[in-house]
């Protein structure tokens, strides 16, 4: 599906942002519009560059390690199935990976932290090392991560000028989660954010 066109302006001043970002562990069932899903995945990784290469988040030497997935709740994203998404930066367009409600399921192999399943939408940040190390050998296993830190900061920041909160999940068993989103192997998940209004 191709998500709606983001915008380049909003209501909320990145101080405002800044100021106000915090954990949020709590959160309403009220879905996400179009266009709030769309500005999110956006912000973590949409091509910025007028000539359709370069990204929101810095990335080392531009290799760009990082794959995004959204886990998308029943009814989390207006006129979007519950299922796990890949998002994928030309085109701005997200993939259906698999469908189904897998919220409930992410947070059990996140240490039951129950919370996460409430959010109606979680996005997770993986890396691909062999994109970077091909380039920069086992140093590039640390550009990924530090760029998956610059990519959890653009969707706090950003769902903080939507007027949504996030929280953010390190705490979980990387296979089990790959499993249950049904992403390849190599795609090794970094952090979990669930997203949504605060309850
Ligand atoms: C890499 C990383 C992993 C984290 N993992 C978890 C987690 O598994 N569960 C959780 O509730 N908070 C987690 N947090 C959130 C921290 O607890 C939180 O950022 C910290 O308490 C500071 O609060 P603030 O983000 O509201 O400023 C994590 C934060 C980071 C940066």
């Amino acid at each position: 599906m191709i998500l709606p066109r983001p915008n380049e302006e909003g209501r909320v001043s990145v101080e405002k942002a800044i100021k106000n970002r915090r954990t949020v562990r709590s959160f309403t069932s009220r879905q996400l519009t179009k266009d709030q899903f769309s500005q999110l995945l956006f912000a973590a990784q949409g091509i910025t560059e007028d000539r359709g290469f370069k990204r929101a988040a810095p990335s080392g030497g531009a290799l760009y390690p990082i794959d995004v997935y959204a886990v998308v709740g029943e009814k989390g994203v207006e006129d979007l199935d519950a299922g796990i998404y890949h998002y994928v930066p030309p085109g701005h367009r997200v993939e259906l990976v698999g469908p189904g409600d897998k919220r409930k399921q992410i947070a059990n192999a996140s240490l039951w932290q129950m919370w996460m399943a409430q959010a109606p939408v979680n996005l997770v940040i993986t890396a691909e090392y062999a994109r970077i190390c091909s380039k920069y050998g086992d140093r590039g296993i640390r550009y990924a991560i530090i760029e998956a830190g610059h990519v959890g900061q653009n969707i706090f920041l950003q769902a903080e000028a939507l007027g949504l909160r996030a929280g953010i999940v390190g705490a979980f068993n990387d296979a089990e989660i790959i499993k249950i989103m049904g992403i390849p192997k190599n795609h090794e998940p970094l952090l979990i954010m669930p997203v949504g209004y605060q309850a």
